[in-house]
């Protein structure tokens, strides 16, 4: 309207696309679209909720005490480190908000995820991007882009869309040469399928320049309850409560993601089956002339001869009522992003895409 504009830059902002989650005239479809836990949430998560109802005419706590103390023992991290914010996405929002404006730049890598070009455009930032090699993040690449406007470097590890990852010791290496006002943060939104890794915990102990993200959205079910946590150092977690809206938690959200922390059975039982399927998928989609890089995460990235094959693919998949995501977006057009379902979702999967590329043939 005449008069009314937003802030410059806000209009540029390309609005986020999520996952399909239905086709029309077609009911029962398998959704590997969004890299959602298939077992859903763990049953004592959902029994928390069921308890939670009571006392939803309460406000929740403003400092989220108890899911900090249940993160840090599972953890074994300190619980005045932690922040937790609605989803992991306000987090990195929290660290736009906080570190990054008109002049700065922010680095995100080729296929990073799309929410780190949005919040630095949200606040006015510029983002940056830099190459990654053969789809995976490159140091040397994200260390020449840094300059004196480098104020953030989003990293997500394992990387989405393509579900590959680097060790720690080049995480460190990045860690050590950014420029001294620049923040590391390390997305660790699929860490929890990484047998033994801590998400970069180390690392944010170890420095003052590391922020780590984490979220209840992916391994633990709880996409729907939006509830993510991040560790930094002190003066950066000071920093980014100052922003924080003070019940930007529910009742509910909270105590889910507790119960569903603290349920390390379930947690041991999803990473089990993840990694087993996604072998076992992998291998599938290999053997009808799909290849997909090793993936560490929920989901593997399957590749195919061209934009148009990707496309029709997943309009054949589509007709057959099931929902992988396409991620032209992510500048990989010739590639579908297909979450590790159940065994049944699996095996359909490959099975529908044994026939896609025998009729494609
Ligand atoms: C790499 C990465 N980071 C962060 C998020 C945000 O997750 P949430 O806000 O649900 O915690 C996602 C979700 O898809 C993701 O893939």
């Amino acid at each position: 309207m005449a008069g009314i504009e937003p802030r410059p830059g806000i209009m540029d902002i390309a609005l986020y696309v999520g996952g399909k989650s239905s086709v029309d005239g077609l009911s029962n479809v398998i959704k590997l679209s969004s890299n959602e836990n298939p077992f859903g949430p763990s049953p004592a998560a959902q029994d928390a909720v069921r308890r939670a109802v009571h006392d939803i005419h309460r406000y929740p706590s403003t400092d989220h005490a108890e899911l900090r103390a249940a993160i840090a023992d599972v953890h074994n991290l300190d619980a005045d480190r932690i922040i937790c914010g609605v989803g992991s996405d306000e987090v990195l929002q929290f660290l736009a908000q906080a570190y990054a404006g008109p002049g700065d730049e922010v680095i995100h890598t080729e296929h990073g995820f799309a929410m780190y070009a949005i919040l630095a455009r949200a606040v006015g930032a510029t983002p940056v991007e830099v190459p990654e090699r053969e789809r995976v993040v490159c140091v040397d690449s994200i260390l020449a882009a840094c300059n004196e406007r480098t104020r953030l470097v989003f990293i997500a590890n394992p990387n989405n869309p393509t579900g590959t990852m680097i060790s720690f010791a080049e995480i460190e290496r990045l860690a050590e040469n950014l420029p001294p006002q620049a923040i590391l943060v390390l997305d660790g939104a699929y860490a929890e399928y990484v047998e033994g890794y801590d998400g970069g915990a180390r690392l944010v102990e170890a420095r003052q320049n590391v922020v780590m993200t984490r979220t209840f959205s992916k391994l633990y079910g709880l996409g729907g309850m939006r509830v993510g946590w991040g560790y930094g150092p002190q003066h950066m977690i000071d920093v980014l409560n100052r922003i924080r809206q003070p019940f930007n938690l529910s009742n509910v959200a909270l105590k889910a993601a507790e119960a569903a922390i603290r349920d390390t059975m379930y947690v041991e039982k999803s990473r089990e089956e993840n990694t087993r399927w996604r072998a076992w998928l992998a291998e599938a989609l290999a053997e009808h002339g799909v290849p997909s890089d090793a993936s560490t995460a929920n989901f593997v990235l399957a590749r195919f001869g061209s934009p148009d094959e990707a496309a029709a693919c997943d309009s054949f998949l589509q007709s057959q009522g099931i929902l992988v995501r396409r991620v032209t977006g992510y500048k990989l057009p010739a590639a579908l992003r297909i979450t590790v379902g159940d065994e049944a979702s699996c095996r359909r999967v490959a099975h529908c895409i044994g026939l896609f590329k025998a009729g494609a043939r």
